[in-house]
């Protein structure tokens, strides 16, 4: 069988990471990236990285005949769909754009899947779709919804591999929610240039980035007033290159079981912003300078995941610890 894997938004944080992940597994990932969020230069420092050069296609999901020819071009065992837009945020201003991508670019990429007989595929999704879930840690079991645009287009994209799934019955999908990735290789060679960021950074390490170096005065604490130990929100911060170490895992699962699974990828533990400020502040010998601020809207109290099932179905555990997620996370 083919060792290819065809990794849609390969060139972006997530993605990258996952290729070398692969690259050391044994297979050969292809990247499609349309480099919206990327930098042009990750091919390269990934050829760098795994000592053989990057097969990457420069292509938009939503351009069918480009998708087409990628597929014509390469006989893959299986997809991990990692490309979409995802700031919470931005799809609340922006949900058409939201939709067309998120949703517009997996149904082209089904059509491609179809029309060249690969029935492999890997998708991420995201802990959103639990909603405001009141049981924590979270299960996969536990309730679904959407409170924004981004997490809509996450659980309708786990809807539509559904529908898939029952008109291909062959197919073998990994659905991946993931919880708060954070950190980045150890040799600092896949960190995005912030000037090639088109969507402003709304999450927490990157704004304790900024704040460490002297770009943002100070780190607006959403809300202080929460039902947890200090008030402020709790998540669950894992390490990416434990995440994509999990899609190793989950395509290794597909291919060795045909079997579909969904499984949370995370720590299972919490930790609050101000233990995060604190950790990250001891990892960059830095002060963070933080101010209070009101809740911000859409924000849950606490999300962590149940990681009994990821460990039974794919054997993944977590081998990165806060310390270490900070330290990696940390650039001069
Ligand atoms: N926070 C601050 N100040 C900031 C940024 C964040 O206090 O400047 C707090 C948030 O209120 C929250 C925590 O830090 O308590 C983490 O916030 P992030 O924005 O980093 O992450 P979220 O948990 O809000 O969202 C992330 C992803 C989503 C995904 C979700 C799944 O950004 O795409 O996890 O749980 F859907």
């Amino acid at each position: 069988m083919t060792d290819k894997i065809l990794l849609t938004g390969g060139a972006g944080y997530i993605g990258a990471h996952t290729y070398v992940a692969l690259a050391k597994a044994g297979f050969t990932p292809v990247i499609l990236d349309n480099f919206s969020n990327a930098d042009h230069d990750t091919p390269a420092r990934l050829a760098q990285l795994t000592g053989k050069a990057c097969l990457c296609h420069e292509c938009d999901l939503l351009d069918q005949k480009a998708l087409d020819d990628v597929f014509k071009a390469h006989d893959f065992a299986a997809v991990v769909h990692f490309a979409a837009y995802k700031a919470v945020g931005d799809s609340v201003a922006r949900p058409q754009a939201y939709f067309n991508n998120n949703m517009g670019g997996l149904i082209n990429l089904l059509g491609a899947m179809e029309n060249h007989g690969v029935t492999r595929i890997v998708f991420s999704s995201s802990a959103t779709v639990y909603g405001d879930s009141p049981v924590q840690p979270i299960p996969e079991t536990a309730p679904l919804s959407a409170t924004n645009p981004y997490g809509l287009s996450k659980l309708v994209g786990e809807q539509m591999l559904g529908q898939m799934q029952v008109a291909h019955p062959e197919w073998a999908i990994s659905i991946l929610r993931y919880f708060n990735p954070v950190g980045l290789h150890k040799s600092g060679l896949l960190r995005l240039s912030p000037e090639n960021t088109t969507q402003p950074p709304e999450n927490l390490m990157p704004r304790l980035l900024e704040v460490a170096h002297g770009t943002r005065k100070q780190l607006s604490v959403f809300g202080n007033d929460y039902d947890t130990p200090d008030g402020t929100g709790m998540r669950d911060y894992i390490h990416v290159e434990d995440l994509a170490r999990g899609h190793v895992l989950a395509l290794e699962a597909l291919i060795n079981t045909d079997q579909s699974h969904t499984v949370n990828l995370g720590t299972g533990r919490g930790y609050s912003v101000l233990e995060m400020i604190e950790a990250f502040a001891k990892a960059c010998g830095r002060p963070i300078p933080y101010e209070m601020v009101p809740r911000r809207a859409g924000d849950v109290a606490r999300c962590y995941a149940d990681v009994t099932h990821a460990k039974e179905v794919l054997g993944f555990e977590t081998k990165y610890g806060l310390a270490e997620m900070c330290a990696d996370s940390w650039v001069e």
